[in-house]
């Protein structure tokens, strides 16, 4: 199968945000290496991702990281079966960073390319520590850009069920950060602070998306916040940030816990994963597990760092791709936004 008999080792880059990764994976399980370069405190300074800069910073940063991995992993470039790279979707300038950078030395190198779906790389990370869990499973994707609720139904094949009609559930986390002042990124900072607060302050609402039980919405809930703060506001009263953030929080979970497990009844699945930057969220995790658990659903999620951006997991994803024979050519371009399941064309 790979240079080595059976094992396949395959060099994986992810530069599709603000995270200049790259990692090296054996058998799409084993991590040698996962080199993250975040770059938050670069944006924190604006408030959120600026383009422009992710993709300089990538550029900067690229080859340090890809050989660093190489180097922590205790292996030489010539000892990889292909280079993996994150191709879409994610911000075009910094998706085409990772891609240039890839297939610049598969090149030079002859090791096959593989372009990985950013999302099957998310979803992947369930492997990495899970080594029992294989399709088919229901997944909650749930990250900044992507809210899913999808079927794997085998290995890089998928049937998606739901997903959200205008916010991700971590743009939303973002959004209501930066409303009561906690600043970017917003997810980590809403979970801590919720941990001082009561969920059951404020009602927000918990949005039904009208003809599907499994699509979600966040854009509603988010200005219910902002409206909330303006009547504070307009009425000379403080408010709690740790109430709002616990209650919002709160709306979130149910929403994204009542449609998952919605989903594993009508499948009869008994597997639930989750995955995305969401997925490291403590609530989202208690309450997932506990649903799971009365219902006698086996439930596996990514250690927080897999769940955020990260190659390993794009490591992963190229592994099944691999071996499926998918290679691709020098043609590979980024996709911005490239759809689950989309495929491009092999070599
Ligand atoms: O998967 P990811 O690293 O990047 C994308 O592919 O989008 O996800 C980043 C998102 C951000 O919106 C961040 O606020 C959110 O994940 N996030 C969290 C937590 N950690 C990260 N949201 C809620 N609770 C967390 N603990
Ligand atoms: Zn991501």
């Amino acid at each position: 199968m790979g240079k080595n008999g059976e094992t396949v080792t395959i060099l994986a880059v992810e530069t599709s945000c603000d995270e200049t990764a790259a990692a090296v994976v054996e058998n799409g399980r084993e991590v040698l290496s996962n080199v993250i370069f975040s770059q938050i405190d670069l944006h924190t300074l604006y408030g959120g991702v600026v383009p422009e800069i992710a993709s300089r910073k990538h550029i900067e940063k690229i080859n340090q990281v890809m050989a660093e991995a190489l180097l922590q992993a205790g292996k030489k470039l010539s000892d990889m079966d292909a280079i993996a790279v994150t191709y879409g979707p994610g911000l075009v300038g910094a998706l085409l960073v990772g891609v240039s950078a890839a297939k610049a030395v598969s090149f030079a190198s002859g090791i096959p390319l593989i372009g990985v779906h950013h999302i099957e790389g998310h979803i992947s990370a369930n492997y990495i520590e899970n080594k029992d869990l294989e399709p088919p499973f229901v997944c909650l994707v749930v990250s900044g850009g992507h809210s899913h609720l999808v079927v794997v139904k085998d290995y890089g094949e998928y049937e998606i069920l739901g997903r959200t009609r205008d916010d991700a559930a971590g743009e939303a986390f973002d959004k209501v950060a930066r409303a009561i002042g906690l600043g970017y990124p917003g997810g980590p900072k809403i979970d801590k602070v919720s941990k001082e607060g009561s969920p059951d302050a404020i009602a927000f609402p918990r949005a039904k998306v009208g003809d599907s039980d499994y699509d979600f919405s966040f854009s509603g809930l988010k200005s219910a916040v902002l409206n909330y703060l303006n009547s504070c506001g307009m009425k000379g009263e403080s408010f709690s940030q740790a109430d709002v953030a616990a209650s919002f929080q709160k709306a979130v979970v149910d929403v994204l816990t009542e449609h998952s497990m919605h989903a594993v009844e009508s499948s009869g699945m008994k597997k639930f994963a989750i995955a995305g930057g969401v997925a490291s969220n403590s609530a989202l995790r208690e309450a997932l597990s506990k649903a799971c658990e009365e219902r006698g659903v086996a439930f596996y999620h990514p250690s927080p760092l897999l769940c955020t951006d990260n190659a390993a997991m794009i490591g992963s994803a190229a592994y099944y791709e691999y071996v499926k024979g998918v290679r691709h050519g020098y043609d590979l371009n980024a996709v911005p936004n490239l759809k689950l399941g989309q495929r491009e064309k092999n070599f």
